[in-house]
């Protein structure tokens, strides 16, 4: 029976349990999932600011149990090459991208899965940046009251 093989694109930065869930969807629509990792510098061009670097990312990827190869995306332009040399059956993306790849139906199948909700690595930096500002606020209050506890002893 021939392999039936499933191509993806993302970042991955901070590795969440939406994307674990996504790769575990793709794995089952196929018998071999590609993950096409960005690398760093395909993210400063898209202005895309990441806290992992590729290969830890590309690593952290690789080491998913549902992922066979991981191979990087440099170029918006590599996704026909991709599918034609690694004979892919299906292209499939998170729903965020709906529509937007639709023109490589020509060459393969072309699928949007549903994004798990409540969960991105925008919200994960939102909240950390928010930690920060509470700790900034917090050793504020601490200044202030060591600058009063001094003025008390002068
Ligand atoms: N994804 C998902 N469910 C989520 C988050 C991401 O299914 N809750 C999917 C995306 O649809 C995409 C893949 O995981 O196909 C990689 O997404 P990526 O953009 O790297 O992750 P996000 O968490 O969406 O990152 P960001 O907030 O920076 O866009």
């Amino acid at each position: 029976m021939p392999t039936k093989t499933v191509l993806t694109y993302g970042t991955f930065d901070m590795f969440h349990i939406g994307h674990l869930k996504l790769l575990e969807r793709l794995h089952k629509l196929g018998d071999k999932l590609i993950v096409a990792v960005s690398t760093d510098d395909f993210n400063d061009l898209k202005g895309k600011k990441t806290i992992i670097p590729y290969d830890q990312r590309a690593a952290i990827v690789k080491a998913i149990q549902y992922v066979d190869m991981v191979i990087p995306e440099e170029r918006w332009e590599q996704k026909v090459e991709d599918i034609k040399k690694y004979n892919v059956d299906i292209f499939a993306m998170g729903h965020d991208w709906e529509g937007k790849f639709d023109s490589l139906q020509e060459l393969c199948e072309v699928v949007y899965l549903p994004r798990t909700s409540g969960i991105s690595t925008t919200d994960i930096k939102q909240q950390l940046n928010k930690i920060s500002e509470i700790n900034i606020q917090d050793l504020n209050r601490a200044f202030e009251i060591l600058k009063r506890l001094k003025s008390d002893f002068e």
